[in-house]
């Protein structure tokens, strides 16, 4: 019998290779982000003189290019170094999958070939190991450590800056954080403030010609020759540039856009197909959000839904109503409600506006859904 597989291989594709669009690739050119690079790099060339470089901090909005530029600067860092006589080693943490800093520590203890639990040992305990790297270490030589910690911001809101107070406090490491908010630093504490002296890296959003840049060295990677529209990437990288700049939404578009071709059997890109990429990354987006929402969450959205699909100008007291019929007495309290309102319009799948009822009568909030009905009432009933 033939491969089940060597069937479904046949059909025709415009890509060659799917891997450059992934978000996880690592190109080895990084156009229009030579200068921060280099800025990084300014830093770090201390530690091929065996000085431990001073920390930094990049800052900048989604899909600015920090994951890749730092992760690019550690590759070059390594090269460099394994060309010379020194002992540096570059440990990148994501802080969304090591979230306290015991993790972090036990994380970079084990990759520095140190037998710590995930858990179970005090906090002294696994910082005493850490720091005793330095002390003696197999190779007889000084090691320098740099610690990349990428998502910074969650780490500190979630376990307070112990982290940077442990690292800043061992002799020979340097920091380099990446935050998504200026603001993260009302997290760090006077105390711990006063050792990182860190330098500061600012990753501006790419415009749209910078945009197009990017995919056309990733598209020349990913699709096969002549398979492109000429409008294809201008069109992806415009409406990238709209949403701040960012390189991720820019690299879904075309890939997306890529596999919508696939299911039309079509030889080639066209910017039609760019739009339809876009809805559907949209969509995607409203379903990923409703289906991680706790249950009784879903439930107000569900009353939402009902409401708006009877025409019904919502206030929060109609809403509520609604909402104890869909949950059957298994429901929170009138308070909560504003809570999840809240919540709701910060995920941006409801606006509130309060109007004024005329004298005397004060003011109500009326809400309105911001995504469209279809989508969400075959969400919600697909759970
Ligand atoms: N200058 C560039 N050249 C080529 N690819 C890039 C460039 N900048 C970003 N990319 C690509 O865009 C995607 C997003 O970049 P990256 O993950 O580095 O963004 P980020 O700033 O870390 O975003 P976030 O804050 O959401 O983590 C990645 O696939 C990355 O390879
Ligand atoms: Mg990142």
């Amino acid at each position: 019998m033939a491969n089940i597989f060597d069937d479904l291989e046949v059909g025709k594709s415009v890509f060659k290779d799917k891997q450059p669009l992934d978000h996880r690739f690592l190109p080895e050119n990084l156009p229009h982000r030579k200068e921060q690079i280099t800025q990084i790099a300014k830093y770090w060339i201390e530690a091929l003189n065996n000085v431990t470089p001073s920390d930094i901090t990049i800052y900048g909005k989604t899909g600015t290019g920090k994951t890749a530029a730092a992760k690019f600067a550690r590759e070059q860092l390594n090269e460099a170094a394994s060309n010379k006589n020194v002992f540096i080693k570059v440990e990148y943490i994501r802080c969304t999958d090591y979230t306290t800093e015991y993790q972090v520590i036990a994380q970079l203890c084990q990759k520095l070939g140190r037998n710590v639990p995930h858990r179970g040992w005090t906090k002294g305990e696994v910082i005493n190991t850490f720091r005793d790297i330095f002390r003696r270490n197999a190779y007889g030589k000084k090691l320098i450590l740099i610690v990349i910690l990428d998502e910074i911001d969650i780490l500190l809101s979630k376990d307070g800056d112990g982290i940077l107070y442990t690292l800043t406090r061992t002799d020979n490491v340097s920091i380099l954080s990446i935050s998504n908010y200026v603001e993260f630093k009302q997290f760090i504490t006077p105390r711990v403030m006063s050792s990182l002296r860190d330098k500061e890296i600012v990753f501006p959003p790419y415009g749209a010609d910078q945009l197009a840049d990017i995919l056309s060295e990733r598209a020349s990677l990913s699709f096969k020759e002549d398979t492109i529209e000429s409008d294809v990437i201008p069109l992806c990288s415009a409406m990238a540039a709209k949403e701040e700049g960012d390189a991720r939404y820019a690299l879904d578009l075309l890939r997306t856009a890529g596999e919508i071709a696939d299911e039309e059997e079509s030889d080639k890109i066209i910017g039609d197909y760019v739009r339809r990429a876009k809805d559907r990354i949209e969509h995607n987006k409203i379903t990923d959000v409703i289906l991680t929402l706790p249950t009784q969450q879903q439930r107000v959205l569900d009353a939402i839904l009902r409401l708006t699909q009877n025409n019904e100008e919502i206030t929060s007291g109609k809403l509520y109503d609604t909402y104890k019929e869909v949950s059957k007495g298994d429901s929170v309290t009138y308070r909560r409600i504003f809570d999840f309102i809240n919540e709701l319009e910060m995920l941006g799948i409801i606006s509130t506006n309060t109007i004024s009822r005329g004298r005397g009568k004060g003011r109500t909030n009326i809400i309105t859904l911001q995504c469209d009905t279809d989508l969400l009432e075959k969400t919600l009933y697909s759970i």
